[in-house]
C-alpha cells in the first residue's frame, strides 16, 4: 500500500494530517488489515467487524483466547440497531444518555455478525466511542469496527500511540496518534438484554449515573465467569508486582517497602496524599486525588514503571465512592495478577 510505512505513527494534529490518517487507515481496514486507533478510553486494535478473517488477525496479534468476545464500535445508534436482533428500551435509554462515550452495551446479536466476534455467543457488545478520529474512520469505512484494547493479552491497555508501538513493534502496520486517552481506563460494560442493567465491567461511567439515567437499579457484577471473560482476574497487569496498601503517616511508606523486602531502587510508590520526604523523589509518583485525573494518569504511570524495568509497585488504596469503583477494579486486577 502506497502510503504505508510499517514503523510510522500517523499524526492527526492538523486538519490535513487528520484527514490523511483517516483515509490511509480506512483504506487499510477496507482491505482487511489491522490498525491501532485512539479512542477516549484506551487505544483499540481495530478490524472490520463483519469480516471474520480480518477479525481473526486481532486474536492472533493479541494472543487473545478465542472465548473472549470483542467490542464492536459504531458511528451512531442506527448502526448499533442494525447489529442487534433486539434493541431493548434499556439500551435505547442508556445510548441516548451516554453515547458517544465510555459505555459499552451488550445486546442480542444480529445474524450477520461473525461468530468469532462474539466468541460464539448470542450477544454482542456495542460502543459508539467519543473520539473524533475513531468516529471519522468508522464513517469513512461505513462498517463497524471490532476493537479490543491494543495490548497483548493480559497486559496493560495502551493510553498513547507509543504504548501500542512498544507492545507490537511493526506487527501492527498502522498506529494512529490521537493524543493521550482522555478517560484512561476501559469503558463500562453494561448488559442490556434484560429489563435491569447489569454492570459486567465497571468503568468511569459508574452505577449511580447509569441508575439515574434509566431509573432502574443496577445489578452489579455477580456475572458468572465466562459471561464476560475479560473479567477473569489476570488482566490489566503491569510486569512489576503490584500491591495496594494504606498508611497512617507519609514516613510509613519506607517501612512498607522494607517490610516487603522491596529495594527502593527497584520500586515505585503511587500515592495521592502526602509525599514522603525520606524517599528519593523519582521513586514516588503523586497522582491527583480526583477520579477523572487519576484514571487518565494511571496506565501511563504503570507503563512507565514497566519501561524503567521496576520490579515492585506500591499503590495507595484510592478513596471510596462510586466514581472510584472502576479504578479500584483495575488496581485489584493488577494486584491479583501476581498475588
Ligand atoms: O474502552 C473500551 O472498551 C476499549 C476501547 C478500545 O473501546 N475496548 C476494550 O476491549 O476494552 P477489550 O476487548 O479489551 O474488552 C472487552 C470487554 C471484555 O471484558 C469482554 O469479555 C467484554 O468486553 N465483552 C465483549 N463482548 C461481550 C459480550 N457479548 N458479553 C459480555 N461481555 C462482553
Ligand atoms: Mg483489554
Amino acid at each position: 500500500m502506497k502510503n504505508l510505512r510499517p514503523d510510522s505513527i500517523l499524526s492527526t494534529d492538523t486538519p490535513e494530517t487528520f484527514r490523511h490518517a483517516v483515509l490511509v487507515t480506512s483504506e487499510w481496514l477496507k482491505s482487511g488489515g489491522l490498525a491501532a486507533i485512539p479512542t477516549e478510553t484506551v487505544y483499540g486494535l481495530a478490524a472490520n467487524a463483519l469480516d471474520a478473517q480480518a477479525v481473526s488477525g486481532i486474536f492472533r496479534a493479541k494472543g487473545r483466547p478465542s472465548h473472549n468476545p470483542l467490542i464492536v464500535h459504531v458511528d451512531g445508534i442506527s448502526m448499533a440497531r442494525r447489529l442487534t436482533s433486539h434493541w431493548t428500551p434499556l439500551a435505547q435509554k442508556l445510548a441516548d444518555a451516554f453515547w458517544p462515550g465510555p459505555l459499552t452495551l451488550v445486546v442480542d446479536k444480529a445474524p450477520d455478525i461473525p461468530e468469532i466476534v462474539t466468541a460464539g455467543g448470542s450477544t454482542v457488545a456495542l460502543r459508539w466511542p467519543g473520539h473524533a478520529f475513531m468516529q471519522a474512520v468508522i464513517r469513512e469505512c461505513a462498517f463497524p469496527l471490532a476493537a479490543p484494547s491494543a495490548n497483548r493479552s493480559n497486559r496493560l491497555s495502551p493510553t498513547t500511540a507509543l504504548h501500542v508501538r512498544e507492545a507490537f513493534g511493526e506487527e501492527v502496520p498502522i498506529v494512529v496518534d490521537g493524543g493521550a486517552a482522555s478517560v484512561g481506563i476501559e469503558s463500562t460494560v453494561v448488559d442490556c438484554t434484560g429489563e435491569q442493567p447489569a454492570i459486567l465491567r465497571p468503568g468511569m461511567l459508574h452505577a449511580a449515573e447509569i441508575e439515574a439515567a434509566c431509573g432502574i437499579p443496577v445489578h452489579t457484577s455477580t456475572a458468572p465467569a465466562g459471561r464476560s471473560p475479560g473479567q477473569l482476574p489476570i488482566h490489566y497487569a503491569p510486569r512489576a508486582e503490584l500491591e495496594l496498601t494504606r498508611v497512617d503517616s507519609p514516613t510509613d511508606w519506607k517501612h512498607e517497602l522494607e517490610k516487603r523486602n522491596w529495594p527502593v531502587r527497584e520500586s515505585r510508590i503511587l500515592l495521592y496524599t502526602d509525599i514522603p520526604r525520606d524517599l528519593p523523589s523519582d521513586h514516588v509518583v503523586v497522582i491527583p486525588e480526583d477520579p477523572e485525573a487519576y484514571a487518565r494518569a494511571l496506565y501511563a504511570e504503570l507503563h512507565e514503571c514497566d519501561r524503567k524495568g521496576l520490579k515492585h509497585i506500591l499503590v495507595e488504596i484510592p478513596p471510596e465512592g462510586p466514581e472510584w469503583v472502576g479504578i479500584l477494579d483495575r488496581l485489584h486486577r493488577a494486584a491479583a495478577a501476581r498475588g
